[in-house]
């Protein structure tokens, strides 16, 4: 039998976790040859409800699922682990400021990003979920200058997924047909999903939609996708964020198919005139294990002018939690 593979998750008692557990007890990230830890995270009050839910995971009888460890402690959760997946955060409550929210949130991230820097596996792949995403993620690794950069991301899978199959419905084909497309920036409304680069069966994906539901139905639905959810289902996205997060991590283990590319939140290295550092969403290829910026596309000014709006925002994010620094 394989060595087990420890993997963190926080936030282990949440909604999006109570989907993600099972599918990763049932091998949908590492396969069905190798045998898992769940090193599990959350507040202290919520440990009992973590509890309940670690007693369902025993009831599937994964025979994958080699040991469960529950805690309230980010070292122990973090211990030698290959992958993390920080989807804890405090969500937004009524009349709560956004200062406020990014604040309280950024404390979080920071204290986990030390514990990573002290007990995770040298190689470990982060990848943070937890609102406001981005900046959690460049917090996290702003606090563990003894992991790579590039170890971390941020998730704007969803968005990606959205944007997909979005345009597959548009169009009346499967997403699989569906190549190319690129979420820029911040994981929030802000964000801009684009399809100047999109193909549809190899077509140019804006040759074949006008350019008014590009712009006037595309982006905003893709923009606000998560709010409608929340409108419609009472809770915000949990089943189809954890599909994004395995997926996502799977892309980032496995690879980009060829010719296609996705979108991930990583530290910028320049590329596109963003501010190197700032974690932006940008189109990437991986090899290896290791994620690739995709270099050199070209972007008119209806493009670069939303680039530049997204790194405002994140400039202004960055701002707001200097002071926790
Ligand atoms: P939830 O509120 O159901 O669960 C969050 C859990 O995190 C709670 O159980 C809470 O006790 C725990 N938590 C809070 N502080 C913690 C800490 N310091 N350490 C460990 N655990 C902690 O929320 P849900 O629906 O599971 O969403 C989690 C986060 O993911 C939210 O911030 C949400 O906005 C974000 N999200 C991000 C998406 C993306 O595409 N990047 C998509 C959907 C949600």
């Amino acid at each position: 039998m394989k060595t087990p593979v420890d993997i963190a998750v926080t936030g282990a008692a949440g909604q999006i976790s109570y989907s993600l557990l099972f599918r990763l007890a049932a091998g949908d990230l590492l396969g069905p040859d190798q045998p898992i830890v769940l090193r599990l995270l959350e507040i202290t009050p919520a440990l009992e409800v973590l509890k309940g839910v670690v007693m369902e995971l025993h009831d599937c009888a994964f025979p994958l699922l080699h040991k469960v460890v529950i805690t309230d402690d980010p070292k122990v959760a973090f211990d030698n682990v290959d992958y993390a997946f920080l989807i804890g955060a405090k969500p937004r409550r009524h009349g709560m400021l956004r200062s406020d929210l990014l604040s309280e949130n950024a404390e979080i991230f920071i204290v986990q990003g030390r514990a990573l820097n002290e007990a995770a596996s040298r190689n470990v792949k982060v990848l943070v979920t937890g609102n406001p995403a981005n900046t959690n993620a460049y917090l996290a690794i702003s606090q563990a200058p003894d992991l790579a950069p590039e170890c971390f991301a941020a998730m704007t899978m969803l968005d990606h997924t959205r944007a997909v199959s979005q345009l597959a419905q548009k169009c009346g084909v499967l997403t699989k047909d569906i190549k190319n497309i690129t979420v820029w920036g911040n994981h929030s409304c802000m964000q801009y999903p684009d399809l100047h680069h999109a193909r549809v069966k190899g077509q140019e994906a804006l040759s074949l939609v006008e350019h008014d539901w590009f712009v006037n139905e595309f982006l905003p639905t893709v923009q606000h996708r998560g709010t409608e959810v929340i409108k419609t289902r009472g809770q915000s996205s949990a089943g189809s964020a954890a599909n994004a997060v395995i997926k996502h991590m799977s892309t980032w283990i496995n690879g980009t198919d060829d010719g296609d590319w996705v979108s991930m939140a990583v530290p910028s290295d320049g590329s596109y005139g963003i501010e190197p550092g700032l974690v932006f969403s940008f189109p990437v290829t991986v090899t290896n294990g290791q994620y690739n910026i995709v270099k050199g596309l070209d972007l008119n000014e209806f493009s670069l002018e939303r680039l530049r709006q997204n790194q405002a925002e994140l400039i202004e994010e960055r701002q707001m939690v200097r002071h926790l620094l």
